[in-house]
């Protein structure tokens, strides 16, 4: 995997942008598409909470509305001791347009650990089942 401090810098980054007045949990995703191009995203929480969608989200959904497919890596990063791994949705939609990718847990301390998406999500339903 090539570079993962460059893709939690960005992630960092998009972290600044969070809209969590709710739970005041930050979080910054950024993705690495196959192109060499990053897309970032953070949480923006709603006011009827059921809204709020996840950084992961985001930043998957701005790269397919731009028109990328295809991508390697997806760093998450927040400012807790523990890692943060992406929710059940996220991981849903991460299976889907990313398949088994590397996802880089990151924190403002400085740790990091690497998960594989197959790891994170056991016997996924996914357009093969159709
Ligand atoms: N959240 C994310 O953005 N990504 C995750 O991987 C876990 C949870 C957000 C959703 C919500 O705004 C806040 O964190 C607390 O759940």
């Amino acid at each position: 995997m090539s570079d993962p401090e460059t893709l939690i810098a960005a992630a960092k980054r998009a972290r600044e942008n969070a809209h969590a007045p709710f739970s005041n949990f930050r979080v910054g995703a950024a993705l690495r598409a196959t192109s060499g191009r990053v897309y970032t995203g953070c949480n923006v929480e709603n006011a009827t909470y059921g809204l709020t969608i996840c950084a992961e989200r985001v930043a998957i959904f701005k790269a397919i509305s731009e028109g990328e497919r295809g991508f390697d890596a997806i760093a998450v990063v927040t400012d807790s001791e523990r890692l943060t791994p992406p929710c059940g949705a996220c991981r849903q939609i991460i299976w889907e347009f990313c398949g088994d990718v590397e996802v880089i847990l990151a924190n403002l301390a400085g740790q990091k650990e690497i998960r594989r998406m197959a790891v994170l999500l056991p016997e996924p339903f996914d357009s093969s089942f159709l």
